[in-house]
């Protein structure tokens, strides 16, 4: 997920160059403003935690742009190209590391887990949104 301030940056583009241009696959992509139930859903796993009320308050504050991505160990490669959560901490090459520098706008979010991409997947869109297709670079990408 691209989140509101890499909207407003104009960060769409790069971000999606980066995951294109690893070889990973895009398979559904949205831009929409999440309400404010689905953002409490998909961050439920923070309710208890104190800047809570601020993530949900800057998640729902603008658009988002949604994305459903494929390919060999997508979640551990998509979590490290975002870098870490806090951008101090975050390698140069990583989006974090080269757009952001606070933990409360750092431009975009990855699901941590199959099970978390699986849940997350399911809050933000319907199965028959997830496109089929092949890339035809494939045959390059993979032994
Ligand atoms: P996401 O991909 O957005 O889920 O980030 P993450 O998995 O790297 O981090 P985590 O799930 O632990 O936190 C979710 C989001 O909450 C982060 O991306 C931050 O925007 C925000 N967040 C996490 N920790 C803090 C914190 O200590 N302070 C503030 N203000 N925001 C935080
Ligand atoms: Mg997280």
């Amino acid at each position: 997920m691209v989140k509101p301030d890499g909207v407003q940056r104009g960060l769409v583009g790069e971000v999606i160059s980066r995951i294109e241009k690893r070889g990973l696959k895009i398979v559904a992509l949205r831009m929409n403003v999440i309400a404010e139930a689905t953002a409490k859903e998909h961050y439920g796993e923070h309710a208890a935690r104190p800047f809570f009320p601020s993530l949900i308050e800057f998640i729902t504050s603008g658009p988002s742009v949604s994305m459903v991505v494929a390919g060999k160990d997508a979640i551990k490669v998509m979590r490290a190209i975002n870098g870490a959560t806090n951008p101090v901490d975050a390698a140069p090459g990583t989006i974090r590391g080269d757009f952001a520098l606070d933990v409360g706008r750092n431009v975009v979010h990855a699901s941590d887990s199959p099970e978390a991409a699986a849940r997350e997947i399911a809050i933000h869109f319907k199965d028959s949104e997830i496109g089929k297709y092949s890339r035809v670079d494939e045959v390059c990408l993979y032994e």
